[in-house]
């Protein structure tokens, strides 16, 4: 499980990361906290003992994505996404940023994942700003297939595409967000999965922010969701 780190307070940051630690080690780091605290905030949760998502979805000409990549390696995230609308060529130069940290430390740099067409754009949006024919689910497909062609090691996606995207190749690695076990709220989330369905369907990794940072116990929410997880028998 990877917790989005959506809070704007630092210190209510470090005592949520303090509090579910035992549950979970892997946390979302998107560009709301980054733009106000900084790498500052990776070091700190890296030295807490923490995998740092940086869900920054860098999309720009490929030499500037190959230059925050390996910035963004060189500060020691786990796993870290680009924007599959930047194309073939620029998600190629995001794998050659982090080859070249690799290359200079001799270790493993983050794992690239690909977000495909943000659930805020919708099939209206997609035709008539986009000017992107053909049918959502099909354009996601598509976005999805180039980043795999492109050699990215993942993609952010709902849990429907999951398996169309594992037969491409099964070693792609998945992360499902708008997770809602069924006790929590569903907020603005319109397409929603469990914890349990995520994992059935074959997620590698789940996002999960408000059922655990809003709940008025987040260890007991994140321990619920683990034991559901674990349920899922995977
Ligand atoms: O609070 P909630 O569980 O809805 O948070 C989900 C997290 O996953 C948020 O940080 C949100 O920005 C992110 N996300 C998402 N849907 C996507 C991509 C990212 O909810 N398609």
């Amino acid at each position: 499980m990877i917790l989005a780190l959506d809070i704007k307070e630092r210190e209510a940051i470090y005592s949520l990361v303090k509090e579910v630690l035992p549950f979970i080690e892997f946390f979302k780091v998107g560009a709301v906290i980054f733009t106000r605290f900084g790498p500052g905030l990776v070091y700190d949760l890296k030295q807490r003992g923490c995998k740092v998502f940086l869900d920054l979805k860098y999309h720009d000409i490929p030499n500037t994505v190959y230059e925050a990549c390996y910035q963004a390696a060189k500060i020691g995230v786990d796993m870290l996404t680009v924007h599959s609308l930047g194309g073939y060529k620029m998600m190629r130069s995001a794998m050659d940023g982090v080859k070249r940290y690799e290359d200079e430390n001799g270790k493993r740099g983050p794992l690239i994942l690909a977000v495909t067409i943000l659930t805020s754009i919708g099939e209206k949006e997609l035709h008539d700003e986009l000017l992107i024919k053909g049918n959502l689910k099909d354009v996601v497909l598509k976005m999805a297939e180039n980043a795999l062609n492109a050699g990215i090691d993942g993609v952010v996606t709902s849990q429907n595409e999951i398996s169309i995207i594992k037969n491409f190749n099964k070693d792609i690695v998945t992360v499902v967000p708008g997770i809602r076990p069924k006790w929590s709220e569903r907020g603005d989330q319109k397409r929603i999965t469990t914890p349990y369905e995520a994992i059935r369907s074959g997620a590698d990794y789940i996002v999960v922010g408000r059922p655990i940072y809003a709940h008025p116990h987040p260890k007991e929410a994140a321990i619920k969701i683990v034991e559901e997880m674990e349920s899922a028998g995977r």
